[in-house]
């Protein structure tokens, strides 16, 4: 059987859309049951509620087809494989939703082995959808549920932002936007990492300073956001070294369509893994992004 990836993309939008109104009818102040790795790792009913129904939409659709899904996974069990799958975040950004901060979004992947082929990330908040299939673009369009006439889907990356079959100018770290995360593991050589290399990319170079002084940080607290914002051009680089496939897939797959990279966040790995968990997303057209990637490895690597 060939698959159709119009129609699994179009099926996710539906689905997105569909989330996207449980997560707004949810009160956010009383759904907290718990918490996983910390008091800052935390999950919802509704997280809970909007994978249960995504899962079962698609087992409906696509009952042959693999599904992953943060509430779900069991570390050591589930693996992704190269037969087709869906790697769903139901939402990811679950500290914002639950502060009610309106940058949130549901994050929809579809691989075939194992490689990311349609992504649907949808912040309900913003009302503000990214799509991407393999080999037709990514796309963000404004007021999306609404399908208002005057707000088209806008090819990715954004005007201006270079051309995504181009290798379009990406200029010094020190010109950049760099979008990272605390993430939730606040102990250990893994938050001693982040909180050097947020302040080596922070510190100005003036008096004998290590730093490689980035324009500023943005800690937008969803990564699914973070790389569509960097495949819109909105942020040059997302680094993070913590999540998991359900936070990157559908947004990989958008980058990439966007003339984007995801290589891994420690220095050297040009080609990294959907569970490598330590991510850097580049925008532009990576080939010719060799030297900011490596400025930033060299950063991190002191
Ligand atoms: C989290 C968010 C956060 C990132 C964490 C993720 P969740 O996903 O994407 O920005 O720093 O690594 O786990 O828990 O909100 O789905």
């Amino acid at each position: 059987d060939t698959i159709n990836l119009q129609e699994i993309h179009d099926t996710l939008v539906a689905i997105a859309f569909e989330a996207g109104r449980m997560i707004l009818a949810a009160d956010p102040s009383d759904i907290s049951t718990g918490t996983k790795m910390n008091s800052a790792d935390i999950v919802t009913e509704t997280d809970q509620a909007v994978e249960r129904m995504v899962s079962s939409r698609l087992q409906t659709a696509y009952p042959s087809f693999a599904f992953v899904g943060e509430e779900t996974y069991v570390a050591g069990t589930t693996h992704i494989t190269a037969a087709p799958t869906f790697i769903v975040d139901p939402i990811d950004g679950t500290t914002n939703f639950v502060h009610g901060f309106p940058f949130a979004c549901i994050s929809l992947g579809f691989t075939l082995d194992r490689v990311p082929t349609v992504g649907v990330v949808y912040n309900p908040f913003q009302d503000l959808l990214f799509t991407g299939i393999r080999g037709g673009g990514s796309y963000m369009q404004r007021n999306a549920s609404h399908q208002l006439p005057q707000f088209p889907p806008q090819r990715l990356p954004l005007a201006g932002k270079g051309d995504a079959s181009r290798a379009p100018a990406l200029g010094k770290l020190s010109a950049a936007l760099v979008a990272v995360e605390w993430g939730s593991q606040r102990e250990g050589e893994n938050f001693e990492v982040k909180a050097r290399t947020f302040r080596k990319l922070t510190a100005s170079n003036e008096n004998g300073g290590a730093g490689s002084m980035v324009h500023s940080l943005r800690s937008l607290g969803s990564a699914a956001l973070n790389i569509c914002a960097t495949a819109a051009g909105q942020v040059d680089l997302y680094w993070e070294g913590g999540c998991y496939a359900w936070d990157v897939a559908a947004g990989w797959c958008i980058l990439a369509e966007a003339g984007g990279r995801m290589v891994s966040g420690n220095p050297g790995g040009w080609e990294t893994e959907l569970d490598s968990r330590v991510y850097l997303a580049v925008r532009g057209a990576a080939a010719g992004q060799s030297e900011i990637v490596e400025e930033f490895w060299g950063v991190i690597g002191d």
